[in-house]
């Protein structure tokens, strides 16, 4: 099997982490020799996880941190974005198409079916009052398999 490597990183659940976040993720996936698609798909899916902590996650509750993990290995990327906020009392409601408590704010309820469509696998794990956390994987094919 081949080594994985891994990064943590916590940053407050603020606008401008947003994409700094998406950057840091996308550097460190860069070690599994991804595809400019590929890279573009994870910093979609990273993007609409880090704003959900910071639109919903400590709403109510003032402010909090966001902590994201990654490991790469056997080409494979795994992320976990979590905040320790209000947490999601209906995961399988909040994952539907179109399903947001923020119509007011322009928001349109894609955030999860994005995550979904651009990684290979995306977990909710979260109950009300306990935080999020949301883990996506990817795997990576990579340029060296498609060079011809
Ligand atoms: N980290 C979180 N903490 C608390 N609630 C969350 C969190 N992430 C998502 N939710 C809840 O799940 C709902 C659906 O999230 P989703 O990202 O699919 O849509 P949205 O954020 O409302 O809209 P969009 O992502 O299209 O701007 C949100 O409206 C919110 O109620
Ligand atoms: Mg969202």
């Amino acid at each position: 099997m081949k080594e994985s490597n891994e990064m943590t990183l916590t940053v407050p659940a603020i606008g401008v982490n947003e994409a700094f976040v998406r950057g840091a993720v996308a550097a460190f996936a860069v070690q599994l020799d991804p595809t400019v698609e590929e890279i573009n798909d994870i910093k979609t899916a990273v993007s609409e996880a880090v704003t959900n902590c910071i639109v919903h996650g400590y709403e109510g509750k003032g402010s909090g941190d966001i902590t994201v993990k990654c490991s790469a290995g056997g080409g494979r990327l795994h992320i976990a974005v979590s905040d320790a906020g209000v947490g999601i009392p209906d995961v399988a409601r909040a994952r539907e198409m179109f399903y947001t408590t923020k119509p007011e704010q322009e928001r349109s309820g894609m955030g999860f079916a994005i995550m979904e469509t651009f990684m290979d696998a995306l977990e909710v794990e979260s109950a009300a009052g306990s935080g999020t956390i949301v883990k996506m994987e990817k795997r990576i094919k990579g340029k060296a398999d498609k060079a011809d």
